[in-house]
């Protein structure tokens, strides 16, 4: 249905007027706009083969991963507009990461812990095969904190149900810990040391000092923060959906993945954050001292405007999984395709997940 001129200059005063309110988060809220849905069959832009709902908005990739042969995507989406809003972790499954089929929602906002907001958050896999989803929640103070989801049936391969742990949060600001409850989100996939312990970074930053604090767990549950950070950088702003993963240090380019906890001889790591004052994802390639768990990147972000990036257009909030058996690692972000808050109302969605492979190199 196409929008009338009336209905445009209704939506174009409530953007220019009224309707909008400052950042939260990073992003633009349009509280009139977020659960104003449309079903344009005119649809020019839609992308054939990258990954898209049928319709409103998505942003971050959440909590990929590959279970029983199918791959899961879970991704920030807001169920009923194409701005971002009414935020939930939807919920696809793939047996070739090109078609997918979407499933119910699998995180929404249901325990105090989370009752403001379900954020972005990573999926790791268990031992045993069991995994295990760490994500942010917004609390009724609108404090970020660390929240843990599991399976609710393990027998179900295309693991539908999720259940929240009664004991979230697991790590939340405090009045000690000098922790920004507005600056503390996205959690990584986790990694185990030798020493039996897990270990997963958390977004944040200090002022203007961006950093990946890290927490170290046992038994996934009870976790504790490290002295400190695992890197920071200042000048840098809020680092936003950290990512930590080893690859092969060999001479030419690469094209096999390791496990995320792998390291030792021959191994490097690389530290990616998608920066909220740039709105890029940077990466470092450094060595991971696993003993001081600290990461010391060959070329830090002293001179901000060489390091690194994924992607020179429009690539964010991205997230890597390894994948078994393949030995690969694939790589998925967020483009935000810019197209302005009316044009996105009239085609009814915004944003597209965009994949690469390392084995296609
Ligand atoms: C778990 O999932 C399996 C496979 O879909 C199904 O047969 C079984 O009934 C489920 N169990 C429960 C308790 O829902
Ligand atoms: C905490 O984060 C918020 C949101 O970005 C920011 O406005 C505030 O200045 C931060 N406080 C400190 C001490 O960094
Ligand atoms: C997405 O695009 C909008 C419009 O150009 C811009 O305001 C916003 O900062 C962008 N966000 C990201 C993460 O690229």
């Amino acid at each position: 249905m196409a929008i009338s001129p009336i209905l445009l200059l209704a939506i174009l005063s409530l953007i220019y007027g009224n309707g909008v309110l400052p950042i939260e988060a990073t992003h633009h809220v349009y509280r009139n706009l977020q659960t104003l849905s449309s079903d344009s069959s005119d649809q020019p832009y839609r992308t054939a083969y990258h990954f898209q709902p049928r319709k409103n908005w998505i942003n971050d990739p959440n909590g990929p991963m590959r279970y029983k042969g199918l791959y899961h995507l879970f991704y920030q989406y807001n169920p009923k507009g194409a701005v971002w809003g009414n935020i939930v972790w939807a919920h696809s499954i793939s047996n070739d990461l090109v078609n997918w089929t979407p499933l119910d929602h699998a995180i929404y906002p249901s325990q105090p812990s989370d009752i403001n907001g379900c954020w972005s958050g990573s999926a790791t896999i268990l031992p045993g095969g069991k995994p295990a989803i760490l994500y942010t929640g917004i609390n009724p103070n609108k404090h970020q904190v660390q929240n843990l989801a599991i399976p609710k049936n393990m027998s179900d391969p295309l693991l539908r149900e999720w259940v929240k742990s009664p004991k979230n949060p697991l790590m939340a600001p405090t009045s000690s810990n000098n922790i920004n409850s507005s600056s503390f989100r996205d959690p990584t996939t986790a990694w185990l040391g030798k020493d039996g312990y897990w270990r997963v970074l958390i977004g944040s930053k200090i002022h203007t000092r961006g950093m990946a604090i890290l927490y170290k767990s046992k038994n996934f549950v009870n976790w504790v923060q490290a002295k400190q950070p695992l890197h920071s950088a200042e000048g840098t702003g809020m680092w936003e959906c950290p990512d930590f993963y080893p690859v092969l240090d060999n001479k030419g380019p690469s094209t096999i993945g390791l496990d995320t906890s792998v390291n030792g001889d021959n191994v490097r790591h690389v530290l990616k954050v998608s920066l909220d004052d740039t709105k890029h994802d940077h990466y470092l390639i450094g060595t991971y001292d696993i003993a001081k768990d600290i990461f010391t990147p060959d070329n830090g972000f002293e001179d901000s405007q060489t390091v690194l990036r994924y992607d020179y257009g429009k690539y964010y909030a991205s997230k890597t999984i390894f994948e078994d058996g393949k030995n690969r690692r694939v790589l998925l972000g967020w483009v935000n395709e810019s197209s302005s808050v009316p044009d996105d109302i009239k085609k009814g969605w915004a944003g597209i997940h965009v994949s690469f492979d390392s084995s296609i190199s």
